[in-house]
């Protein structure tokens, strides 16, 4: 038995020892004990407890891998994530303003993946446990919303009619204002029988589409979503952002940013999200790499009344970012990348230096690494709006406000 101090959380949400030792589930200040192998504690017994610690609000918290962070206050949460960012700025040697984060309510998400597999008894539906191949029912869970914790029953029937054997299902469950849009990968291969059965489930649990593979099953009604005056029905499992209220506070800090921008590009657009908002006061060129989610973006934008001219392209903004040239006809940058961030673009963004750029991040690390080379190019990061639509994990998103020195 040896007996540590936490010293700061990890990336993922452990607690970090000098060592380092990590110990899960633990917060920075708390004394703990237990066995040490290949620096992990994984079971410490916890002596001193910090005055961050709570009780975690949901009862699944302990075996479920969907939140690592329930053991803490709110206000640690808020403050950490607010501090992951400040420490990837100040890696980079930048120093920035923040506002105040914007934290998603409990009950928010509105699209989730669920994990479901046939049993000796039935099916069992719920998240992956944590660092397992388990899966955890969750019949309390704290994140999602009413209408996908009624779903389910449903994906129990799914799992029950298409799961095989051995393998689990993933199902991609996404609310829309006519129902769920529900989309299923890992099943049994289709064939006649389970595309009826499958349809018909469709009908009796009321779902607006259903997409096995790929392949859509039946759709009963579009599962459209309202981006400001525009409805776009997104290609099944298209990304949508997680909770309503994350997605107004990211589309409030870029309309701020934006401002009376005439010409607005908007890079990474998905189906939308940013571009047909903006729309309303500005002519808007959305550039996104998946081919289907320009063609919904479109068609929405078609559909809908009074927005300005909205024009889409499908490109590979990695390998083909737009070229000083391009950017030179817009007065506003929406930036909007996965992950691995936008090194390329922004390298061409740094040459173009168009006069503003509403950088939306979930990766302040390639965030940062790109705010550097704007900074060398002469842009200031005006301010930082940190968004928590991923309530009780580790995970942080932000937009940036990037102006031009000289102007
Ligand atoms: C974080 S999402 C943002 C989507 C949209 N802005 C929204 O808020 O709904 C990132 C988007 O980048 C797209 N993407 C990923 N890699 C890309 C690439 N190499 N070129 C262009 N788009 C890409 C994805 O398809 C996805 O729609």
């Amino acid at each position: 038995m040896e007996q540590v101090t936490i010293e700061r959380l990890g990336h993922q949400g452990d607690g970090i020892a000098p060592g380092p030792v990590f110990v899960p589930g633990t917060l920075p200040g708390e004394v703990v004990e237990g066995e040490i192998s290949g620096g992990v504690m994984a079971a410490p017994k916890i002596v001193t407890p910090a005055e961050t610690r709570v009780k975690p609000p949901c009862r699944h918290a302990k075996s479920c891998g969907g939140c690592a962070l329930q053991h803490a206050s709110d206000d640690f949460v808020a403050g950490w994530k607010v501090d992951v960012v400040r420490k990837a700025l100040s890696a980079q040697g930048i120093d920035a303003d923040f506002r105040p984060i914007e934290t998603s309510p409990r009950h928010s998400r509105r699209r989730a993946t669920f994990t479901a597999r046939r049993t000796k008894k039935g099916a069992l539906v719920g998240f992956h446990g944590r660092a397992s191949d388990t899966i955890v029912e969750i019949p309390d869970c704290q994140l999602l919303r009413p209408e996908l914790m009624a779903a389910l029953p449903m994906a129990e029937a799914l799992a029950l009619e298409g799961a095989s054997r051995k393998g689990a299902l993933a199902l991609t469950v996404t609310l829309s204002p006519v129902g769920l849009d529900v989309a299923v990968t890992g099943g049994k291969p289709l064939d006649g029988p389970l595309q009826m059965a499958l349809a018909q489930l469709t009908e009796t649990r009321g779902l607006a589409r259903l997409t096995w593979d790929d392949e859509v099953i039946a759709l009963r009604e579009p599962p459209a979503q309202r981006f400001g005056a525009a409805q776009v029905v997104p290609p099944p499992g298209a990304f949508l952002q997680a909770t309503e209220e994350g997605e107004a506070a990211l589309l409030a800090a870029t309309r701020e940013i934006v401002g009376d921008a005439r010409r607005v590009v908007d890079l990474f657009a998905g189906c939308g999200t940013f571009s047909l908002p903006l729309a309303e006061r500005a002519e808007v060129h959305a550039v996104e790499g998946d081919r289907a989610m320009t063609a919904a973006l479109e068609a929405g934008w078609r559909r809908a009344q009074g927005l300005k001219r909205v024009t889409t392209e499908a490109r590979d903004l990695f390998r083909r970012p737009l070229l000083p040239d391009e950017l030179k006809r817009f007065d506003a940058v929406v930036l909007d990348p996965p992950r691995a961030g936008a090194e390329a673009q922004v390298e061409e963004l740094a040459e173009a230096k168009p006069p503003v750029i509403a950088y939306v991040s979930c990766n302040p690390v390639t965030f940062a690494r790109d705010a550097a080379r704007l900074i060398a190019a002469g842009y200031r990061l005006s301010w930082v709006q940190v968004v928590d639509q991923f309530r009780w994990s580790t995970h942080v998103e932000l937009v940036g406000s990037f102006t031009r020195t000289d102007m």
